[in-house]
């Protein structure tokens, strides 16, 4: 595609590409041409992901999206766990995109979050962050690096924030984590708190069980979302909470909720997007909540099908995939290496 859009020029004349010939500053090619250019000649597989058509929207930030959350617009966030995920996610206008240690499991293959590491979170963060040029980015607090002290927790933060590039921190717990938040606000680090089911903490719960199904339930995480609400958070995830449940707890709220599993009163919604685009092999369960939007890994297992099927049968590459050179100097190549030496 680009060949045919851009239009071949020689740089520096006879001195190719890496010639040093001075030209006046009118004369100098653009930017635009010396990348075109230069997808022409980068005959590698390594090449940097397309500029798409870009988001032309205004960055995302605290302000817009509490603009949303008063006029009732619902917002929308999506999980992300590298550039591509987050680059398609940016390209759809997600206002809010999570780097969520859901990846533990969707990306790195592992049983559940309880392994993943914070180094691990800040490089996936970092990814995340490249491809999210508009939306206001969260990243996840993994298990283990919170827990111990306010201290840790204010510098996983930092850390998230200086290396990771996330706007915001998420970070699971209620009422008994609502000093850590408040002490990650006050260094000036705005943070999404996570209530309701709190994966991280699948074992004290007995399992991944819906929250707030007893009145007493119900009261619990309430009392949740007011303290975290009360500590600065400016935002909260609510998981696996029944909808009714889920829809007084925000009408109560001053601060957006959004909703994973907790039904359509919330102010917003989260999905995962492995499990929504549908990037995973037949037979895997998922929760009741999600819906499968799309079906990626039946599309790409044909894709890749194909090309072993077309590799064997040498149907790939064909001639359009591959370099031409002249006729004299295949022959000629061909004479040279016949030579007897
Ligand atoms: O880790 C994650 O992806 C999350 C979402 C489920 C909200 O916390």
């Amino acid at each position: 595609m680009a060949s045919r859009l851009c239009t071949p020029i020689r740089l520096g004349g006879a001195m190719g590409l890496s010639g040093k010939v001075a030209r006046p500053m009118h004369l100098q090619p653009s930017l635009a041409l010396y990348q075109c250019i230069w997808q022409q000649v980068r005959s590698s597989s390594n090449s940097p992901m397309a500029q798409g058509p870009g988001n032309t929207r205004k960055k995302v930030t605290i302000k817009s999206l509490e603009n949303l959350y008063r006029k009732g617009e619902p917002i929308t966030m999506m999980t992300a766990h590298d550039f591509p995920s987050g680059y398609v996610s940016e390209a759809a206008g997600m206002e809010m995109i999570l780097i969520g240690d859901s990846l533990a499991m969707t990306s790195m293959g592992m049983a559940d979050t309880s392994e993943i590491t914070l180094d691990e979170m800040i490089m996936h963060c970092r990814s995340v962050s490249r491809a999210a040029s508009t939306a206001f980015v969260v990243g996840d607090m993994p298990m283990g690096s919170y827990e111990v002290s306010e201290e840790q927790a204010v510098q996983t933060a930092i850390r998230l924030v200086k290396e990771g590039r996330v706007h915001a921190v998420k970070i699971e717990g209620g009422q008994e984590f609502a000093p850590t938040i408040k002490r990650i606000v006050q260094a000036g680090i705005p943070v999404v708190a996570h209530i309701g089911l709190t994966p991280q903490r699948q074992n004290a719960l007995g399992g991944f069980r819906v929250q707030g199904k007893s009145t007493a339930a119900a009261i619990k995480v309430y009392q949740d979302a007011l303290a975290i609400q009360e500590a600065g958070a400016f935002m909260v995830v609510v998981e696996a909470v029944p909808a009714e449940i889920a829809a007084i707890i925000t009408k109560k709220l001053r601060i957006a909720t959004l909703g994973i599993g907790a039904g359509n009163g919330c102010s917003g919604q989260v999905l995962v997007q492995a499990d929504m685009v549908g990037n995973y092999p037949p037979g895997r369960f998922l929760p009741k909540f999600v819906k499968k939007y799309g079906d990626v890994w039946s599309e790409t297992l044909k894709a890749i099908e194909q090309y072993k099927t077309e590799v064997k049968s040498r149907e790939y590459p064909s001639p359009e995939y591959t370099y031409p050179t002249t006729k004299e100097v295949v022959e000629e190549f061909e004479k040279v290496v016949s030579r007897k030496d």
